[in-house]
């Protein structure tokens, strides 16, 4: 990062996509310095004291929810959390009404979550506040991308090797994943090399006009690569069956001990969670060695306050 000329002057997270790799590299440095408040006894900074935070989950949600609201917690911001079930919203209020009214009481930034990709960027032209996208659809998801990306970076640590040294596969569901689409364009901006794995109906040939190559064989990729990102498949976005049989998809891509046997002894594991244990991923790796899981969680709190501070910060000086 050109440090001396770099200055952070957005209000808004809406994706990873319209970032640069010196807004990438800004967030990551600036959490790995925030990231030491989480281990003191009082887990507290004055950052953003005086400062109101909204949570607005139209999603379910539970990590990410609660990684939002401690990290706004930890830099001494109040924080609302809007709960869409016992809100207007279920009255049929547009969402334009429901963010002006909360914006009027008040509020400096408002994370959002929601099932139609493009809301988050809908809101930030509705209100003056900082927003920030905590997973629009199948759009982006740029929190959990710069996570898995610091988590990355921190098993480097000990190593010479950076971030484009590296080779990462995203497995599984990658159409309807937010999460594959914030983490390819956080990797191949810091350029890292990226490979799509999954069955052809969930991972079609046409994702690499993205810049990353495509693979249908997960035993292909896997000696290759330095990084393994497991997705979960998402039931929820399925409108029709995109594979013949949980026992099938399991046999193809399923990361089993077997796998993590013929991958360099030093492969990282990544899933962003909830995991469907025995389905994409096995419980022997998912809670063995390899498996970065629940640092990822840890890291996230560093990540979100990171995004909060510099997002806040920028709102505040545009006036
Ligand atoms: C992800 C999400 O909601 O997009 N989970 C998360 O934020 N921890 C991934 C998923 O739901 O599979």
């Amino acid at each position: 990062m050109t440090e001396a000329r770099y200055h952070w002057n957005r209000p808004h997270l809406l994706t990873l996509e319209e970032l640069s790799a010196d807004d990438i590299a800004a967030l990551l440095d600036t959490a790995r310095a925030l990231k030491e408040v989480s281990t003191r006894s009082i887990k507290k900074v004055p950052a953003l004291r005086g400062k109101v935070v909204v949570n607005l989950f139209f999603e379910d949600s539970t990590r990410t929810r609660t990684s939002f609201r401690l990290a706004a917690q930890r830099l001494s911001a109040d924080v609302v959390d809007f709960a869409v079930s016992t809100s207007s919203v279920s009255k049929g209020e547009s969402l334009a009404d429901t963010a002006r009214n909360i914006e009027a009481m008040g509020v400096d930034a408002m994370v959002i979550r929601h099932r139609s990709s493009g809301t988050p960027e809908l809101l930030s032209r509705l209100v003056s506040c900082s927003v920030i996208n905590a997973g629009d659809g199948s759009h982006e998801h740029p929190t959990q991308g710069l996570l898995d990306v610091f988590t990355i970076q921190e098993s480097l640590q000990k190593t010479d090797r950076r971030i484009s040294d590296i080779h990462c596969a995203i497995v599984g569901d990658i159409i309807h994943s937010r999460v594959a689409r914030s983490n390819l364009w956080a990797l191949t901006k810091l350029g890292a090399k990226v490979t799509l794995v999954g069955p052809s109906t969930m991972c079609p040939r046409s994702l690499e006009k993205l810049g990353v190559s495509v693979s249908h064989n997960l035993d292909e990729v896997l000696p290759h690569v330095d990084v393994i990102n497991m997705l979960r498949v998402q039931f929820e976005r399925l409108t029709s069956a995109a594979f013949p049989s949980l026992r099938e998809y399991h046999h193809l891509f399923g990361l089993t001990e077997a796998r993590l046997a013929c991958c360099r002894p030093d492969v990282l594991v990544l899933h962003p969670g909830p995991m469907n244990r025995g389905l994409e991923i096995t419980s022997a790796v998912a809670d063995g060695p390899r498996a970065a899981i629940l640092r990822q969680v840890t890291n996230g709190l560093a990540v979100r306050m990171a995004v909060l501070y510099l997002c806040v910060g920028a709102a505040a000086t545009r006036g």
